[in-house]
C-alpha cells in the first residue's frame, strides 16, 4: 500500500529523543524546547516562537492572546480543516465563512470586503495544501478595517508569497507538526510573532495563565498547551531538513506534472496550481477530477485503493456541515467535489509516482 503521507524520520530524530530521555526532561522543560522555538522563528526571521501541544492549540492561543471573544467575528475560508473554524468557536466568537478562489483554492481575497461588519476582528488566511494565499489584498482589507491577521500555515511550512515566507505577514502565524505535515513533532504546533507583548501573553496563556514571577498565582484563565521536550527533540532534527523536504515535495510535484500532462491535455483533470506570485510547497499533491473523467472522484478513490494506492478527498466546505453556519459558497463546493490528494511522502521516488499515475491513467 502506498500511503498518502508518512513522516520521514531518521537517526538524528532518534538520537535527540534518546538524549531527552537520558536527561530525564521529558515534559515541557528541557533544552530542545527553546532550541526548537528559536530555530523555527529564526528560519522565518521572526522574533518569537511559542511552541504548543498541537496546531489547533496554536490557533486557539493566538486568538485568545488577541482577545478575540464573545460577539466578535473572524473571517475564515470555508475550504479548510475544521480546526481553523473550531479555534474561533472555542473563543465564543463567530467564524464568518469566505469562498475559495477557483484558480488557487485558498480564501478569495476579493470576497472578504463584503463580509466585514462592525463586529469583525480578524482574518485567518489558510495557506491550503501548501499554496500561499494572495496576501497583498488580504493585508489591504485588514489595514482598511483595522483587523488582526492570524495566518494558518499548518500545511505550508516554507512556502513563499512574492519571495517572502508565509507566516511572516500576520500579527501571529500558526503551524502544525502533526505526523503528516512537512515537518513533524508527532503532535505539535507553534505560534510565531514579532510582537513582544503578544509573545508574553501567549507564554502565560499556554501555561495555565500562571504569573511568571509568582508561582501558582493565576491572573487569567489559561490552558495547558505546552509542547514536550520529546516532541521538540524530534522537531529540532526535522527542522534541519525542512528545506531538503520542501525541495523533495517540489520534485514529486514536478513528476506528477510531467506524468499527468496527457490527462490535462484531454481535459480530464486539473493540476495543483502554482500562481506566478507563489512558491508552493505541495504539502500534499492535489488534482481536480473533471466531469469528463470516466469515474467520479469518489470512485477514483475506491479504484486506486483496490490497486493499493491510498488517496484523500478534499476537505468538505465547513459551511456544508451541521455544527456550522450553512451558507452556499459555490467555488469551494465545486473544489471539494472534484479535489483529490495523491500520495506525497518524502520517500516516494520516480518509480512510485510513475506507478500511481499509470494506475490513474488506466481508469481514465
Ligand atoms: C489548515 C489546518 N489548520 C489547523 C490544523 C490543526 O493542526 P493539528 O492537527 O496539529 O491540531 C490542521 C491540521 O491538522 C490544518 O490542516
Amino acid at each position: 500500500m502506498i500511503p498518502v503521507l508518512e513522516p520521514f524520520l531518521g537517526e538524528d530524530e532518534l538520537n535527540n529523543v534518546v538524549e531527552a530521555v537520558k536527561s530525564s526532561w521529558i515534559s515541557s522543560q528541557g533544552k530542545f524546547i527553546g532550541d526548537f522555538e528559536e530555530g523555527f522563528s529564526n528560519y522565518h526571521r521572526v522574533k518569537h516562537g511559542v511552541s504548543t501541544s498541537n496546531g489547533t492549540a496554536a490557533l486557539h492561543l493566538a486568538l485568545k492572546s488577541l482577545d478575540i471573544g464573545k460577539g466578535d467575528e473572524v473571517l475564515v475560508p470555508t475550504l479548510t480543516f475544521a480546526a481553523t473554524a473550531n479555534a474561533v468557536i472555542y473563543c465564543n466568537a463567530e467564524p464568518v465563512f469566505v469562498d475559495s478562489h477557483p484558480e488557487y483554492w485558498c480564501m478569495d481575497p476579493y470576497s472578504l470586503e463584503e463580509k466585514v461588519t462592525s463586529r469583525t476582528k480578524a482574518i485567518i488566511p489558510v495557506h491550503l495544501y501548501g499554496h500561499p494565499c494572495d496576501m497583498d489584498p488580504i493585508m489591504d482589507v485588514a489595514e482598511d478595517h483595522d483587523l488582526y491577521v492570524v495566518e494558518d500555515a499548518a500545511e505550508a511550512h516554507g512556502a513563499l508569497y512574492k519571495g517572502k515566507k508565509v507566516g511572516t505577514f500576520g500579527d501571529i502565524s500558526c503551524y502544525s507538526f502533526y505526523g503528516n505535515k512537512i515537518i513533524t513533532t508527532g503532535e505539535g504546533g507553534i505560534c510565531i510573532t514579532n510582537d513582544d507583548s503578544l509573545e508574553d501573553k501567549m507564554r502565560i496563556l499556554r501555561d495555565h495563565g500562571m504569573n511568571t514571577s509568582k508561582r501558582y498565582w493565576h491572573d487569567v484563565i489559561g490552558f495547558n498547551y505546552r509542547m514536550t521536550n520529546l516532541q521538540a527533540a524530534i522537531g529540532v532534527a526535522q527542522l534541519q531538513k525542512l528545506d531538503q523536504f520542501i525541495a523533495k515535495k517540489r520534485k514529486i510535484a514536478s513528476y506528477y506534472q510531467q506524468m499527468l500532462k496527457d490527462l490535462v491535455d484531454d481535459g480530464l483533470i486539473i493540476l495543483h496550481p502554482e500562481m506566478s506570485w507563489a512558491n508552493c510547497v505541495y504539502w500534499i499533491y492535489c488534482i481536480l477530477i473533471e466531469d469528463k473523467f470516466n469515474l467520479k472522484r469518489d470512485n477514483v478513490i475506491t479504484e486506486l485503493l483496490s490497486r493499493k494506492i491510498d488517496t484523500r478527498p478534499f476537505f468538505y466546505p465547513i459551511t456544508d456541515m451541521d455544527p456550522y453556519q450553512k451558507v452556499p459558497l459555490p467555488h469551494a463546493e465545486e473544489l471539494s467535489r472534484k479535489g483529490l490528494s495523491l500520495p506525497s511522502s518524502i520517500n516516494l521516488d520516480y518509480e512510485d509516482i510513475s506507478k500511481i499515475t499509470d494506475e490513474l491513467k488506466s481508469i481514465r
